[in-house]
């Protein structure tokens, strides 16, 4: 049983791309399974930091199979310019990378229909996506008759189809407020996206089958979570939450892997909590101790350069998405961070409307609703950056750790120091 996941226990960002290009060596096979430009993967190696977006984060590693699979919104722009940026720096990509054929394609009213549906609100707060198109490309793939998957861009009919959808939205988003169809051109978005099929040629394919030959081969593979948990479409704080299935449950679905090749879960999540966009947040910190965080973790989108809103780590909502996501253990980050806070708080439990509550709430207006109950403890106020073992660790971030792994109900087998790939320790 071959198959190991890295998956994002809160509301993304937790450094799942650090995790995952740490332990692609011991990997055949990278998979992206879902998500797609909205996803902001940092990588460090030494002195370069990588940013990818829809390539796989085992791409650093020579070697190693990069599969982008069918559950994955493609935008072959995007897609192209950074394949570009990281021949440029001379990171080999060819033979090593694999699109599939069935993976759906983001395309200009998508990003026209993001735009136009974010300057409007949901449920009284406006969502605030990365404004790539991804909803609405997730909603044509279940709409079906306006979709195009990679594979049909090869298609005799491509131009045909594009003019047919291109009139379609024109009717109906004409209707909408915001919506800028005037820039939609059937000719030039064919003669567009033909040019990039034909980039793309070279890495389209089944991946389906690629990766059932791979598993049954006992090829080892590492599937690579985009966004996190929290923003799943089905299990997150939904309507504020992405438009696939970013916990755990989304792995089989979206790269045609059944669960029963998947060994081993690792649940990704920062010391503390943050998140971009709108939606409730319970532990969010209006203060300047919130503010101290983001300075201190450099807390900024890797995609959209937005500041992250920080907050406590809420040990209600990661051992909600812990079970959700079948973790096995967890790889706590940003633990340098937290070094400069004389005290620290952790959220265990809520309050709601006058009732203390240790389960997640499913309806956002709950959440909105509750009150953290928090736990004090003690900051270690000591350098971290340079720790190797579990054993250089300060009493105090030992116990911090303890304390969360207790708290969630999985050990943490990971504890991370800083971004580079050195200031990693494996408790285990
Ligand atoms: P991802 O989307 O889950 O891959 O995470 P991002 O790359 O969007 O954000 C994580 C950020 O934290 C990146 O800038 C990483 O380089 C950085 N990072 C990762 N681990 C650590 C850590 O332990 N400490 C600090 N200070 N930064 C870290
Ligand atoms: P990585 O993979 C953090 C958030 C957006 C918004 C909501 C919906 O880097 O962890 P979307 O564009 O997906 O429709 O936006 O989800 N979001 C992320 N937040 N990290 C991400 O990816 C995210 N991808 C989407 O900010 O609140
Ligand atoms: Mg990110």
């Amino acid at each position: 049983m071959p198959a190991t996941c890295v998956i994002g226990l809160q509301w993304g960002d937790e450094a799942k791309g650090k995790i995952v290009d740490l332990l692609t060596a011991q990997f055949d096979v990278v998979v992206r399974y879902q998500g797609g430009a909205n996803a902001g993967h940092t990588v460090v190696v030494g002195d370069q930091t990588y940013k990818l977006h829809h390539v796989p984060s085992g791409i650093l590693n020579p070697g190693v199979m990069n599969v982008v699979g069918p559950g994955v919104v493609v935008n072959p722009a995007t897609l192209l310019k950074e394949i570009q940026t990281l021949l440029d720096r001379q990171i080999p990509i060819g033979s090593n990378m694999l699109l599939s054929d069935r993976a759906h394609v983001v395309f200009p009213w998508h990003i026209v229909e993001d735009q136009a549906l974010n300057e409007s609100t949901a449920d009284g707060e406006n969502i605030g996506t990365t404004l790539r198109g991804i909803g609405p490309c997730y909603r044509d793939k279940v709409g079906r008759s306006h979709a195009f998957r990679l594979g049909d861009l090869y298609r005799a009919d491509f131009r045909e189809k594009v003019a047919r959808v291109v009139d379609a939205k024109k009717t109906l988003l004409s209707g909408w407020k915001n919506a800028r169809v005037e820039s939609l051109d059937a000719a030039a978005i064919h003669a567009e996206y033909h040019g990039y099929a034909e980039r793309l040629r070279p890495f389209v394919g089944d991946s389906t089958a690629y990766l059932l030959d791979a598993v049954e081969a006992g090829k080892r593979v590492l599937f690579e979570g985009a966004q996190g948990s929290l923003l799943d479409v089905d299990h997150g704080t939904y309507p504020f939450v992405t438009g696939s299935n970013s916990s755990g449950v989304g792995v089989s679905a979206g790269s045609g892997v059944p669960g029963r090749w998947i060994q081993k879960v690792i649940g990704v999540a920062k010391a503390y909590t943050t998140r971009v966009g709108g939606g409730p947040f319970p532990t969010e910190l209006h203060d300047e101790t919130g503010m101290r965080i983001r300075e201190l973790g450099r807390e900024y989108g890797t995609t959209t350069g937005r500041p992250r809103r920080c907050g406590w780590f809420d040990a209600v909502a990661v051992r909600y998405t812990a079970r959700l996501s079948g973790i096995d253990v967890i790889s706590l980050m940003m633990m340098d961070v937290l070094s400069h806070l004389p005290e620290i708080k952790v959220c265990v439990a809520y309050d709601l409307d006058g009732q203390r509550i240790h389960h997640f709430p499913s309806h956002v207006d709950d959440l909105r609703r509750v009150v953290p109950i928090y736990e004090t403890i003690p900051g270690w106020c000591q350098d971290v950056t340079g720790a190797k073992t579990a054993a250089d660790l300060p009493a105090g971030a030992r116990a911090y750790l303890a304390r969360i792994a207790e708290l969630v109900g999985r050990p943490v087998a990971i504890a991370s120091v800083g971004p580079g790939r050195a200031q990693t320790i494996m408790m285990e």
